[in-house]
């Protein structure tokens, strides 16, 4: 427990001698059954992989810390990255950690503020474009011809490198492959990096089949659904509001390799899954993790047969990193009360 990433898949990661083993505590996320919403949407088995467990919130500590070690090991000392807010999260902490500088770029007034919090507390330098995610990404990938710095986006593979071990972490705990892998797309690295981790494992007989993967794009932020990029994505997920994303053709080729499908859903049905996310299975999720659960209601509503079929939900980052929007979609009403005992008891429904 808690050897991290690097240590515990060492055999499948591009590791050398001279790469040091650094970790956070990254990887080893639960793997937890649905209470409620598995025989909501008729599924043989539902689980949710619970990738917010990671040390910054989010899936992206696991490509990070293979990124990160790369780049120490090739001598570098300044990490350097666009994000949606998650990337910058996780570079940013890696980076305090080894005694790196990190540097972000992040498009303005569209990340999340927990996750904007996170970057600058750990230090980074924060460079705020003004633009959208898509420009910042075509301008980190021009800055190391000018600076020496180590970008660690996922266009950098020893991050997919990484972030397949959560493939490995589902088939070690399920004993085999699950039949559906639902996951949100954003930039499709994600969804690329799970797809190697399974095809991995089927290849070397630790697994007997593979999944379908089942990628999720926000509808106002779905060029692979549309088959062309969207200049000005728009989406309450903000973490996934990419029109253009780096991984596209990988993303495309683990669809289909897989005979699985890249579809779109609303905002109004990432918000429904948010919510019932959270009150039906006690997993406060950001926006964009909720389209995984969001694709997976909408395929059951079309008559999908799940009835026999395991079903992995990619949980990719925790509800913290936005609490504003969750109070702004919560009915609860906040009641005041004086500090005694009648009058919280009249709030709640008897008197004294
Ligand atoms: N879920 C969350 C919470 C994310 O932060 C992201 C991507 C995705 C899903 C989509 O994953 O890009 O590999 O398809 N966040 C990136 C960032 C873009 O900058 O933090 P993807």
């Amino acid at each position: 427990m808690g050897e991290g990433v690097l240590r515990h898949y060492a055999e499948h990661l591009p590791l050398t001698p001279q790469t040091p083993m650094i970790t956070m505590g990254e990887g080893e996320t639960p793997l937890v059954r649905s209470s409620h919403l598995e025989k909501e949407v008729g599924c043989g088995a539902l689980y949710f992989k619970l990738e917010g467990c990671n040390p910054t919130g989010s899936f992206k500590d696991r490509g990070m810390v293979v990124a990160v070690a790369k780049a120490m090991e090739e001598g570098k000392t300044t990490i350097l990255c666009a994000s949606t807010g998650n990337t910058s999260a996780s570079a940013a902490a890696y980076g305090a950690y080894c005694g790196l500088n990190t540097v972000v770029l992040v498009p303005k007034g569209s990340v999340a503020q927990g996750k904007l919090s996170q970057a600058v507390a750990y230090g980074a330098r924060v460079v705020i474009v003004d633009g959208n995610f898509d420009q910042a990404l075509t301008l980190v990938r021009q800055l190391p011809e000018y600076l020496p710095m180590s970008l660690v986006n996922s266009v950098n593979p020893y991050r997919l490198q990484g972030q397949k071990t959560a493939a490995f972490e589902v088939m070690d705990s399920l004993g085999d492959a699950p039949d559906y892998l639902c996951i949100p797309v954003g930039n499709a690295g994600n969804i690329t990096a799970y797809w190697m981790g399974f095809q991995e494992y089927a290849d070397s007989g630790k697994a007997t089949k593979r999944p379908k993967m089942m990628g999720f794009q926000a509808a106002g932020a779905a060029p692979i659904v549309l088959g062309h990029a969207v200049e000005s994505p728009e989406t309450v997920a903000s973490a996934i509001r990419i029109g253009n994303p780096a991984s596209w053709q990988l993303a495309e080729r683990a669809r289909d390799e897989s005979g699985g499908a890249i579809d779109s859903v609303s905002d109004e049905q990432i918000l429904e899954a948010y919510g019932l996310m959270a009150s039906r299975e006690g997993i406060f999720c950001e926006p964009a993790s909720a389209a995984s659960m969001a694709g997976l209601m909408k395929l059951a509503s079309q008559g999908a047969d799940l009835k026999d079929k395991t079903v992995v939900c990619v949980i990719t980052g925790t509800g913290l990193k936005d609490p504003d929007l969750a109070m702004q979609q919560t009915t609860t009403v906040l009641q005041e009360t004086a500090p005694d005992l009648e009058s919280v008891l009249s709030i709640l429904g008897r008197s004294v």
